[in-house]
């Protein structure tokens, strides 16, 4: 459990974490490397454990020394165990890296945050166009590359994150090249990119909507610092606006973070970028955000919606919400009802009335960035929030409460 005392007003310096949606990926990809990697800056989440433990059931030797990951890949197997699979949904990743380490794979279906149906069949069709056969057997994936990964031209109808990253790993050792045409663009995807290169990969176009993967034989290990993580980023900057604070980020790629000032700049706060750190000022009281649509990068993020949905909530004035990307993806919003929230949903839309104030409730994280809306609003309400299932929020979040403890709010673990 989460509890927080509220109000308060955040001030002071914080460090911005390692990206957990880039580490999933690198360490998926440092299995595809002879020899060393050595990962700085790696968040210390519950779904990098998870990562790492898919990496030792696989024969590889994982060590941990503050932020610090250092794997030796040398795999040996090349299934995953069901509970792994279950525990998170980016486990998915692993099927092109190990297919491709290891000429076959074996792993369950991806469980996950509950955000409504989450298929995999853009993985699963570009996968076969590389060259994988690939058949159900008892609510598992079997993996074949009989003849070997070979280049394909492959063209997504969603720029999937997760496929993207999938085809990438799959093709980066392999005869011939591969192209993918709309492509995701997210941030996460140029620095996985950066590393495959690094260790002698041929990648290019990453971050944008068009990659070309030139395939290579042998890939070996390399230093790689991961990227800040955006959505923590934008996590605290909500805090402090909720909480009319002022807070300075640092350790943060602010051009990571343009796409995501609107609702900021909408509300009545100040953001200074200043080189690798960010600067926010908030008003006494926020105005409404107005309008925020859920798009692939650099459109708004749907991981940063529910975040701003808090701010929404104690905003004066009527903030509109369209969720594109995911179809289960309000469920943060009874529990911000039970706050004192005015919020009225109808399929992907949400209205939101900013109400002068919040108030402090039992309330239950159901999802990742779900449960780190309440730990925003719990900050801007008045008295005790207790927020129960936790569990999701310490997958994405390194520390949060004593991050924003350090920050002035009284928050701890019960
Ligand atoms: C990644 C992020 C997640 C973020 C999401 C969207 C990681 C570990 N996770 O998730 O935090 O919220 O990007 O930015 O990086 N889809 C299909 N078929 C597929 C794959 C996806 O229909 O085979 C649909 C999904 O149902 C969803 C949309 O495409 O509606 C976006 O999914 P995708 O970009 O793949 O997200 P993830 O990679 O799962």
């Amino acid at each position: 459990m989460i509890i927080i005392d509220g109000p308060a007003r955040l001030s002071g310096e914080i460090p911005v974490q390692g990206a957990k949606n880039s580490t999933l990926p690198l360490l998926a990809a440092a299995l595809l490397c002879k020899g060393q990697t050595v990962l700085y800056n790696c968040p210390d989440l519950s779904d990098v454990d998870t990562a790492v433990k898919i990496l030792e059931h696989l024969g590889c030797s994982c060590s941990r020394t503050d932020d610090r990951l250092i794997i030796d890949s040398a795999p040996t197997r090349c299934d995953v165990p069901p509970d792994l699979m279950r525990e998170m949904r980016s486990s998915i990743v692993f099927l092109g890296a190990i297919l491709s380490r290891c000429g076959e794979a074996k792993m369950c279906f991806p469980g996950g945050c509950e955000l409504g149906p989450r298929p995999i069949d853009l993985h699963l069709s570009a996968l076969a166009k590389l060259g994988a056969e690939i058949r159900e057997e008892g609510g598992c994936l079997v993996a074949r590359a009989p003849g070997g990964i070979h280049g394909a031209y492959i063209s997504l109808s969603f720029p999937s994150v997760g496929a993207t990253e999938n085809v990438m790993l799959a093709a980066c050792c392999s005869e011939g090249t591969t192209v993918i045409a709309n492509a995701a663009r997210e941030p996460e995807i140029a620095d996985l990119a950066r590393y495959l290169n690094r260790c002698g990969g041929r990648i290019y176009g990453a971050g944008e909507s068009c990659i070309i993967i030139d395939g290579v034989q042998e890939l070996y290990g390399a230093e790689h610092r991961v990227m800040p993580d955006r959505i923590a980023a934008v996590t605290y900057m909500a805090a402090a606006a909720v909480t009319g604070g002022s807070i300075t980020l640092t350790g943060v790629d602010n051009a990571h973070i343009m796409p995501m000032l609107s609702p900021f700049e909408e509300s009545g706060c100040v953001v200074r970028p200043l080189g690798g750190a960010l600067n926010l000022m908030a008003p006494q009281r926020l105005r409404a955000v107005k309008h925020i649509r859920t798009m692939p990068y650099p459109g708004f993020p749907t991981d940063a919606q529910p975040v701003v949905m808090s701010m929404a909530a104690v905003g004066e004035g009527t903030s509109i919400f369209v969720e594109n990307i995911f179809e289960n993806r309000y469920k943060h919003a009874a529990e911000l009802a039970r706050m004192g929230a005015s919020i009225k949903l109808e399929g992907k839309v949400a209205v939101v009335e900013g109400v002068e104030a919040l108030h402090g409730a039992p309330v239950t994280a159901w999802d990742l960035r779900g449960g780190a809306a309440l730990v925003v609003a719990g900050l801007a309400a008045q008295g005790r929030t207790e927020i129960t299932g936790t569990w999701h929020i310490r997958r994405g979040y390194e520390n949060i409460t004593g991050r924003l403890a350090d920050l002035g709010a009284r928050i701890r673990e019960g």
